[in-house]
């Protein structure tokens, strides 16, 4: 299923949830109590806070115009003349000695620059050079990208000529840190989980924290909680540096804000290296078909125009990897064929040329060669083949937009629409191997087309990129207002957002930009993406703070906070469903405000915490567990997120007759539950029921279309609440016997597994075979779905570590393991 960045930062955080397995009562008391001072002193002042200090080569003043510091170590690093010279290009280098000096005298300090300024890449080399990462001390660097962590811990280690062992990474449930690792790539939620065991984080001397203006929601409470650490510490006597990187200069909200760092921390602007880049913005805006139409300009960016790699913004995996395979049908690259036989026109390129050849330019357009047309790789499929060739005006607006200034002219004649394209995908959940592949240069003879989600916004620089291609939308977790269960939308992006992809256009020459949608939809979009925390409730929120021994939340230094009154009716919520105990008094909302939020964590409070839904649905989850009937409550939890089951009744020009009939299929879906719930617990009607009537009928059918629309339900709704409920009990993903198992060429057909580890796949570990007869015998309470073995059974029998064998060695997990209440 599509995978966005987004749902992956919100796994690891929701592993960091799981994993959290250390009580309060372990930690050192002392400590704790100084946490919670330190978190909780800080009130709002009314006070302006005053100008940030702004250090650039020329405005430098509070740092360059001491004496230049010498650093205390310098440790050598052994670069190769290659790297170095490389190095030596990125704009970051010219401003280390400001960066380093900012660093030393202060405890927090700022870096902006453009993407591709080499922050990521070189700021944690220039620390390990002086010193930060000797003795026992770390430097730790959070993404929020899975990807960048990666990608980036083998980028240094490169550059630096040091193993993994040294740079090394750390992400969800996979990583490759030693007792010698020295600089630390991980994901923000991977830190969140760190800070819960050790709450200051002792083991760093440095914390980057990467990517600050995305404003992820971890990211954000890291900030907070580091704006309190840095002290704690350097009382302590073990100081700490913080370190926030953002790719723009829009800072205020870390650097303005009073409360987070009551002495605002300098900020270090690193000059952009940047070449111009044309934007065209398409005339229409496409309505649904932007794949279509990110189709058609690739496809004439590169018949017709010079040489120079491509990179195309979509929104999820699916996307990207349903593009890669069309434009890898219409212009193919065949790693061993020289290009002649690629150019072999099939007849569909002949038919292709004849129909360009008759599609007359406009008269004002520059004067292109068509003869190199002739040669232009065949379109394969129907599909696929208007591009440039069907449509005479779409191409002659085209035209206009791209090549309508004359000096362009000659560049086309220049141009070789005969080379094949090299097309390579990248998004978070790509292989490290794969990824990897975007920052080699393509093979000779090709041109380099990089198909990414918005990954490749900021987190990654792709060398040699000239022409961009911005769909425009991004794909954003939003959270149902009612439910608080999340889900992700594809919505237009934000201006600052269309301005950094098209950047990505300039980094090495001047470059191109096509935005496939018009200028007057731009204007529209809005400036920036609001921090994601004040988009959502805070009820999930609290309790995970809560969960962090974090009791005063009204007081947590947020960089933006959420309002006054959703952290009080987070409270109250969460007071009500019990997670939280009652404040003294019992339980008065006046007292509760008086006392200031302050309110303590339950243990049933802290087993809601670790399910991955809002705190009313999380309780329901983790009662169900108690009372046997958890499979429902997770398809409910998903149906009622996912709500319109049903084909519309209640429209009032459906006729009589019509709404009859909907009406009745919806009654005999409502008993369909029996069908298949079998001796499930003791339903009471209702509209939930009916839902759950619903998803059970249809998934013992296989949730085919015929069977919904047979019985009047929404097939996409079904399919999506599949989807929810598997990712509610777990079972996202296949899992795999590993080579080194015993049981590796059995392929068993039930196994329980004891843990789950991630390498090139998701590998099973600890295994036993087990008989599917002693399931029954040993847990009864999970044997209830009333069908012979001899059919395919349930997946979502809810039991740690049972899984059922699927398709040889592929098995699905069927277990989600439960905090004791
Ligand atoms: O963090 P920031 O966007 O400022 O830049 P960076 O990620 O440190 O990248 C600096 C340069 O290193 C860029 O020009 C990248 O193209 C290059 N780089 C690379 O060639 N290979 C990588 N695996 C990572 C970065
Ligand atoms: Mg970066």
């Amino acid at each position: 299923s599509e995978s966005s960045d987004e749902e992956e930062q919100v796994n690891d955080a929701e592993k960091m949830k799981n994993d959290s397995t250390q009580s309060s009562e372990e930690r050192d008391v002392n400590a704790d109590e100084q946490i919670q001072n330190s978190l909780s002193s800080t009130e709002t002042t009314a006070e302006k806070p005053p100008a940030s200090v702004l250090i650039n080569k020329e405005t430098s003043l509070n740092v360059t115009q001491q004496p230049l510091s010498e650093p205390a170590v310098f440790i050598p690093v052994d670069r190769t003349p290659k790297i170095q010279e490389a190095r030596l290009q990125l704009p970051i280098l010219a401003e280390e000695q400001v960066v380093m000096e900012a660093i030393k005298h202060n405890p927090v300090v700022v870096v902006c620059g453009e993407t591709g300024s080499g922050k990521t890449t070189q700021v944690p080399q220039f620390l390990y050079e002086a010193g930060y990462a000797s003795g026992n001390g770390i430097i730790g660097i959070t993404e929020p990208r899975r990807v960048a962590a990666i990608s980036m811990s083998q980028r240094v280690a490169t550059e630096m000529n040091l193993s993994h062992r040294v740079v090394s990474y750390q992400i969800r449930y996979e990583g490759n840190t030693t007792e010698d690792t020295k600089i630390k790539f991980m994901t923000d939620g991977v830190l969140l989980k760190e800070v819960q065991r050790d709450f200051l984080l002792s083991k760093y001397k440095v914390i980057i924290i990467d990517e600050a203006h995305e404003r992820s929601v971890y990211t954000d409470i890291l900030i907070g909680l580091l704006s309190r650490i840095v002290p704690l510490r350097e009382k302590k006597g073990q100081p700490m540096k913080l370190i926030i990187m953002s790719a723009t200069l829009r800072v205020e909200d870390f650097i303005a804000n009073k409360r987070l760092f009551p002495n605002p921390p300098p900020v270090v602007q690193v000059d952009a290296r940047q070449f111009p880049v044309i934007v065209h913005f398409n005339k229409r805006t496409p309505l649904d078909d932007y794949a279509g139409e990110t189709f058609r300009k690739v496809s004439k960016i590169h018949r017709m125009l010079p040489p120079g790699g491509i990179l195309v913004f979509l929104t999820g995996q699916a996307e990207v990897h349903s593009m890669c395979r069309r434009l890898r049908r219409a212009f193919p690259y065949r790693p061993n064929s020289n290009i002649q036989e690629v150019d072999a026109a099939s007849h569909d390129s002949v038919e292709a040329t004849r129909k360009f050849k008759k599609a007359k330019p406009k008269p004002n357009l520059p004067k292109i060669n068509l003869d190199n047309y002739s040669a232009m790789p065949a379109d394969e499929g129907d599909e696929d083949r208007e591009a440039g060739v069907d449509d005479e005006d779409e191409i002659a607006s085209d035209l206009d937009l791209d090549l309508g200034d004359g000096d362009d002219c000659e560049e086309v004649e220049k141009s070789d629409p005969s080379i094949p394209l090299y097309v390579l995908p990248l998004f978070s959940l790509l292989a490290a191997e794969k990824q990897v592949k975007v920052f080699r240069p393509p093979p000779n003879g090709t041109r380099l087309c990089v198909i990414a989600t918005n990954v490749a916004e900021t987190s990654l620089t792709i060398p040699n990129i000239k022409y961009v291609v911005d769909c425009g939308k991004v794909k954003k977790r939003f959270y149902d207002k009612v439910t608080g269960v999340s889900s992700f939308k594809i919505t237009w992006i934000a201006q600052a957002s269309a301005n950094q992809r098209a950047g990505r256009a300039g980094r090495t020459e001047p470059g191109h930009c096509y935005r496939l949608y018009s200028s007057a939809v731009f204007a529209d979009f809005e400036k920036f993406s609001a921090a994601e925390i004040t988009r959502r409730p805070v009820d999930d929120l609290v309790l995970q703070m809560k969960d962090l021994n974090i009791e005063k939340v009204i007081n947590f230094p947020f960089p933006t906070s959420p309002s006054r009154e959703s952290l009080i009716a987070a409270e109250k919520l969460l007071i009500s469903l019990g997670a939280l105990e009652e404040p003294p008094k019992h339980g008065r909302f006046k007292e509760l405000e008086q006392a200031k939020l302050t309110c303590l964590i339950t243990p049933l409070g802290r087993a809601m915490a670790s399910f991955p839904v809002a705190p009313r649905y999380a309780k329901m989850l983790a009662l169900s567990k108690q009372h046997d009937c958890m499979p429902y409550a997770i398809i409910i939890v998903s149906a009622m997120t996912v709500r319109e089951l049903f084909e519309q009744i209640d429209r009032p020009a459906v006729n009589d007759e019509e709404t009859e009939k909907l009406r009745r299929k919806k009654a005999r879906i409502s008993q369909m539950q029996w069908i298949w719930a079998g001796q499930g617990p003791s339903l009471k009607l209702g509209d939930i029921m009916v839902m759950l009537g619903a998803v059970g009928a249809s998934e013992y059918v296989g949730c085919t279309p015929e069977f919904c629309r047979a019985n009047g339900l929404r097939h996409k709704a079904m399919v999506e609440i599949r989807r929810l409920r598997s990712q509610l009990t777990n079972v996202d993903e296949p899992v795999f016997i590993h080579p080194n198992s015993v049981l590796f060429k059995h392929l068993p057909e039930f196994v329980v597994y004891q843990e789950i580890v991630e390498t090139s796949k998701m590998y099973m570990k600890g295994l036993t075979v087990i008989e599917a007869e002693w399931i029954p015998l040993l847990l009864p309470q999970y044997s209830h779905f009333g069908k012979p073995l001899d059919t395919p059974p349930p997946r979502y029998c809810p039991e740690t570590g049972w899984v059922k064998c699927h398709q040889k060695s592929t098995f699905f997990r069927v277990g989600w393991q439960l905090p004791a209440v």
